[in-house]
């Protein structure tokens, strides 16, 4: 079955083509626009959806050499996400759907991270805990087999992403600055200048809180002069982005040890972090899966994998616009 992928949930408007779960070809265009905003505005990421769509979807099925009435799928992310953004890629869909006659089913984008690691590692053992760690969601869910999760424990505020955007602000990077942060902090020559509290969240489930962190890293700067700070940039990256990965582990530990689910797989854009699969790998070693690096970041080859696994379970269902949408 050959199926194409879209995805315009945030700031990627992406799209890709696999032929039975194989990648045949795969598209992206990530928003600069937002860079100067220290965030994405979504006004703004609707219209640049809408410019590259069309440009986007059509490279895909030229590099793959086929044309749009072979498809037996589109496969759309339809929630959660921006509803702007989320309605450029379904509105696309829909279009393609009514002019071809092709099924369409819309994806859970969080599903959708998850499937990446399906796409690279289709051996996996399930069940499996899938941390999905991104810019809008950090949460830990008992993966019991495709399509069945259940949520052990999340944040009860900021994103793993989205602290590292804060806190990349705070230091001087511009957005998102998740990768700027591991490359400075690679740098660092005293590690252990500073070291971050990790807040631990009351309760029994392996929940986490990242504002708190971005806070301390706030005071610690606050006193700090510009000198200091053009100094010690690598030392406090890297003290911050430990924290953010002591958290991951410490809660990932509590969740295998309460499941019994000792294999682990890490999703999202922040499980491009190289240290975070050094440090993860120490723990749970031949346990621990990635998808490749490039299909961490929101990606339209993992919306499509999740239509062809949806398509394999009979499970596909009409997109439906919901941006609070949970897994
Ligand atoms: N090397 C890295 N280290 C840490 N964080 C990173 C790295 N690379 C990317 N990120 C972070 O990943 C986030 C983007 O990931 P992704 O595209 O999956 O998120 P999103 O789609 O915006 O959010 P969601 O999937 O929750 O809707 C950003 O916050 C970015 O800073
Ligand atoms: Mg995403």
């Amino acid at each position: 079955m050959i199926v194409l992928g879209i995805e315009t949930s945030c700031d990627e408007t992406s799209a890709a083509v696999l032929e039975d779960g194989k990648i045949l070809s795969s598209a992206i265009y990530s928003q600069a626009e937002h860079s100067q905003f220290g965030g994405v505005v979504p006004e703004i990421a609707s219209r640049a959806h809408m410019e590259k769509i069309d440009t986007i979807t059509s490279t895909v099925f030229r590099q793959a050499d086929i044309s749009p009435r072979e498809l037996g799928l589109i496969a759309v992310s339809d929630s959660p996400g921006l509803a702007g953004a989320l309605l450029v890629g379904i509105s696309y869909a829909l279009g393609m759907h009514t002019a071809y006659g092709i099924p369409v089913s819309g994806i859970n984008h969080l599903e959708g991270h998850i499937s990446a690691l399906f796409l690279n590692h289709p051996e996996i053992p399930l069940p499996f805990l899938a941390l999905v760690v991104s810019g809008g969601h950090t949460a830990i869910y008992h993966v019991e087999a495709f399509g069945k999760y259940r949520c052990l424990g999340q944040t009860v505020d900021d994103a793993a992403g989205e602290a590292f955007d804060k806190a990349g602000k705070l230091l001087g990077f511009s957005y998102p600055a998740g990768r700027a942060i591991e490359q400075e902090a690679a740098k660092a020559t005293d590690p252990d200048l500073v070291r971050f509290p990790v807040a631990k969240v009351s309760g029994p489930n392996p929940d986490f809180s990242f504002s708190g962190l971005k806070t301390a890293l706030k005071y610690y700067l606050k006193d700090k002069d510009e000198g200091f700070i053009d100094t010690n940039r690598a030392n406090i990256c890297s003290a911050f982005q430990r924290a953010v990965i002591d958290s991951l582990r410490k809660n990932l530990l509590i969740a295998a040890q309460k499941s019994g689910v000792r294999t682990v797989g890490v999703v999202g854009g922040v499980a491009c972090n190289g240290k975070l699969r050094e440090e993860l790998g120490k723990t749970f070693s031949k346990d621990l899966y990635f998808p490749l690096p490039s299909l961490c970041c929101d990606n339209g080859d993992m919306i499509a994998m999740a239509g062809y696994l949806r398509a394999q379970r009979g499970s596909l269902r009409f997109p439906r616009l919901n941006p609070a949408g949970t897994l």
